[in-house]
């Protein structure tokens, strides 16, 4: 099958600072895939790639079959790309129910708001309940939930995480990740994460990344009995 996501021999740079070296990767439609790796280890910078926020120095992004070279960030959300970023960065004084509108901003998602919205709330029942306070009211685990909520109103076909678990608790953590299981094979998902026990039990395959490289990869399942990552990654 075509790759919806293709990433071929990229190079990216934090103005002089080189953070990525030749990272290759690809994604089918469907699958849930995670990039793990410590802290400073280039996921967020991978991503901003990904959104076009940073364009590569080198190397080539395609997303289903079109690259993304020269596309500006809002062109590449229009596409169907949408990211969850680290730290959930909902906007804390407006609703719920406006943070997720402001989800929809794409031609393609404006028209289906009202079912989107539907989508989003019975997906997670707390934002309905939810829908007028300011965002800067919930509770970490509410304010993901409203970041990955606020993600799917673009209606994307690959949705970028970045950090899902990040300060939540284990319970919280994997309620989300159950719920994102849940959403099913229209939908691509690319997980960052330093979690890595949770992002191995939820994604089918994985990238490691040292400090801008990616070291290895496998099925997500393999991965998981690797004694190297497991002494790396797992403590054990
Ligand atoms: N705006 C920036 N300017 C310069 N260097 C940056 C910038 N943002 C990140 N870096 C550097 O790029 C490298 C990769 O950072 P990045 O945030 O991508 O890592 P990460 O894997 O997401 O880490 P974390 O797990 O802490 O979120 C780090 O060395 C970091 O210091
Ligand atoms: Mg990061």
């Amino acid at each position: 099958m075509a790759a919806l996501l293709e990433v071929a021999h990229v190079d990216l740079f934090h103005g002089e600072t080189q953070v990525l070296w030749d990272i290759s990767l690809s994604i089918a439609p469907g699958e849930r895939v995670a990039i793990l790796g410590s802290n400073g280890a280039g996921k967020s910078s991978f991503l901003a790639g990904v959104t076009a926020a940073i364009p590569p120095a080198a190397g080539e992004i395609r997303f289903d079959g079109q690259t993304l070279a020269g596309k500006r960030p809002h062109a590449v959300t229009g596409l169907g790309i949408a990211l969850v970023p680290e730290g959930r960065r909902v906007y804390k004084d407006m609703s719920v129910r406006e943070n997720l509108e402001m989800g929809a901003f794409p031609k393609s998602a404006r028209g289906r708001l009202k079912q989107s919205l539907e989508y989003v709330i019975q997906l997670f029942p707390i934002l309905g309940q939810r829908r007028d306070q300011p965002a800067g009211t919930l509770s970490g685990g509410e304010q993901q939930m409203l970041a990955i909520g606020r993600a799917l109103m673009s209606r994307p076909r690959l949705l970028l995480v970045d950090e899902l678990s990040l300060g939540l608790a284990p319970m919280i953590t994997k309620s989300i990740y159950r719920t994102l299981s849940e959403l099913g094979s229209g939908l691509t998902i690319l997980l960052v994460e330093q979690n890595v026990e949770q992002a191995l039990n939820f994604s089918q395959r994985a990238y490691i990344l040292e400090s801008g490289r990616i070291t290895r990869s496998g099925r997500s399942a393999d991965l998981l009995q690797d004694a190297d990552i497991r002494r790396a990654y797992l403590g054990i």
